[in-house]
């Protein structure tokens, strides 16, 4: 069965402590964190005061997304909010070793995201230090977006890449997930679906995430 890691990007903010009940009472797994700097991708979302709120409520593993520079400024301070794995853009970390051992050092799992146009052989050489790879299958920056057809593509690589290299790394799919390709997306290889806009835009959320977890 997949994790299904559901985005509280796409939740009411007025209403959080309602997002984890939700959360907490589905068969969902994870809560996924989206943190946005207005940097390295084009809006700004919410950072480590807000997951520390969360944190109160939400009783499951917290899978954080950074979309920021700078990432290495922050890891503790998101370890002590509350965040389980962090994972880091490729394309933030021109020194990608260091952050992910930062990470693990801080007892975290450590995860690295890759833009849609970024190729999947990037990760040749970092796939056995990682806990998870997150395929964007949106560009950053923004919920509620199309999914990137091409990203199943990707999915069934980087899956062979993982098998050939004995990692133990997890696929997480990110962006335009919904109960239409979330089957495919599954067959391809992946291990986690994050769904934002599919689980709270739905009449109800719970009933969502069962279809999501039961593909
Ligand atoms: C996009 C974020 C996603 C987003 C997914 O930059 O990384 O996690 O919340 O939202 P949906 O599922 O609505 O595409
Ligand atoms: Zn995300």
């Amino acid at each position: 069965m997949p994790i299904i890691a559901p985005s509280i990007l796409a939740a009411d903010f007025l209403h959080l402590s309602d997002a984890c009940k939700i959360v907490n009472e589905s068969s969902a797994d994870w809560f996924h964190l989206d943190v946005m700097d207005g940097r390295f991708v084009p809006s700004i979302s919410y950072g480590m005061s807000i997951i520390k709120q969360l944190k109160k409520e939400g009783k499951k593993y917290f899978d954080v997304h950074l979309m920021i520079l700078e990432p290495e400024k922050f890891a503790a301070e998101f370890k002590n909010s509350g965040a389980d794995g962090l994972t880091v853009h490729l394309e933030a970390c021109p020194n990608l070793h260091r952050n992910i051992q930062q990470i693990k050092s801080l007892g975290m799992k450590a995860g690295v995201a890759i833009n849609p146009h970024s190729p999947v052989p990037l990760l040749q050489d970092i796939i056995r230090d990682i806990d998870l790879v997150n395929v964007m299958s949106v560009n950053p920056g923004f919920g509620g977006q199309t999914f990137i057809p091409h990203s199943i593509q990707k999915i069934k690589e980087l899956k062979n890449l993982i098998l050939a290299s004995g990692s133990l790394a997890k696929i997480e799919v990110d962006g335009g997930v919904s109960l239409e390709n979330a089957k495919e997306i599954l067959n391809a290889g992946a291990d986690v679906l994050v769904a934002g806009h599919t689980v709270f835009a739905s009449p109800d959320p719970k009933e969502t995430i069962r279809k999501l977890k039961n593909m």
